[in-house]
């Protein structure tokens, strides 16, 4: 096994290499290679090369996967961000913005099928399964996209469906990073399945941590305009928390929740949270669902050198500040 940054610096140069057609087609591809080629923490090849590597020593072989799964994460940005009103990723201009919402449009479905194609890059013993898992993880995506936007009107969501949400958002793109390195380094159906949860766990705990940073981040560091899920109305797990704990905050946040998008809308919500001392209840969520994540990485037959690999990067998403 390497270290973490090994694993994302494979993946990050694979990506750099990515050669796109130019011409006249420049048009459909050049935001394609603007939003991969941005940056990014690159977790989701990271995730399954070091499944991969840890069942199988087969980090090689799964690098076109990983790219693949990379692709994809990115297709569902450059879609999410039309759906979210979102300007700025990475510090940079969005693809609708700096284009337009029909290239957005049209570039991220190119991208999800440049990302089937390579993550068919497998053995034939395991391709129906990879192509079965990436499908369903797909499908968990848009349903937890759409309950992220129908929540968005609802003035309350119970935790309970809030967590089902970003399970399927946000974990199930995770879990299935995870499972398809398994798969590709020749893990038994049982293990799959316990990386597919570990991932599905790492991904609820990531995507919480990502709400509190939505508020409470750096601006320069995370790369995106913080707020703007208070100016969306995001049913956050700030904001769920916030809302059924009753009581005079979460009636200042219901009228909060009816004023226009601004700096002050932003600054009401934000003062109610810091009140409520929301940043400590982020943090015991964060940690019960790393844990999770830990016990499912515990029920694999992995060594304990290499379960280890993965505590380590539960730790280093615990506390990121991008
Ligand atoms: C953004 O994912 C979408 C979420 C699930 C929160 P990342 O935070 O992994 O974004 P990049 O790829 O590192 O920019
Ligand atoms: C992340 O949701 C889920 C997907 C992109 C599928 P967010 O809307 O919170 O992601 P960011 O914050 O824009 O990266
Ligand atoms: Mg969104
Ligand atoms: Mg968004
Ligand atoms: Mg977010």
């Amino acid at each position: 096994m390497f270290r973490i940054s090994e694993y994302s610096a494979m993946a990050e140069a694979k990506i750099r290499a990515l050669d796109f057609p130019k011409d006249n087609l420049s048009g459909l591809y050049a935001p394609i290679a603007y939003g991969m080629q941005a940056g990014g923490k690159r977790l989701r090849p990271t995730l399954l090369l070091m499944a991969a590597d840890a069942f199988g020593d087969a980090a090689d072989k799964a690098i076109n996967p990983a790219v693949g799964i990379e692709m994809f994460h990115n297709f569902t940005l450059l879609h999410d961000d039309v759906m979210d009103n979102s300007d700025l990723r990475r510090g940079r201009p969005t693809v609708h913005s700096k284009w337009d919402e029909n290239t957005a449009i049209l570039s991220g479905d190119t991208m999800l099928t440049l990302a089937t194609k390579l993550i068919s890059d497998v053995d034939d013993d395991i391709l129906r399964t990879v192509i079965n898992t990436f499908n369903d993880q797909a499908l968990r995506v848009y349903e937890g996209q759409r309950l992220d936007m129908d929540f968005e009107s609802k003035e309350e969501v119970a935790l309970d469906e809030y967590i089902e949400m970003i399970k399927a958002k946000t974990g199930a793109l995770l879990g299935g990073a995870a499972k398809i390195g398994a798969l590709i380094g020749g893990a038994s159906e049982a293990d799959a399945e316990k990386m597919y949860e570990f991932g599905l766990m790492l991904g609820v705990a990531f995507q919480i941590e990502d709400d509190f940073l939505d508020t409470f981040g750096n601006a320069d560091t995370f790369g995106k305009p913080i707020g703007g899920d208070i100016n969306n109305n995001k049913k956050t797990f700030l904001m769920v928390k916030a809302l059924v704990s009753g009581g005079p905050n979460a009636e200042a946040l219901k009228a909060a929740l009816k004023m226009a998008a601004g700096p002050t809308k932003v600054k009401t919500v934000t003062r109610i949270y810091e009140a409520m001392g929301i940043a400590e209840v982020c943090k015991a969520e964060v940690a019960s669902y790393s844990s999770k994540a830990l016990t499912a990485i515990k029920k694999t037959s992995l060594s304990d050198d290499r379960k280890d690999a993965f505590r380590k990067i539960i730790e280093k998403l615990i506390g990121r500040s991008k």
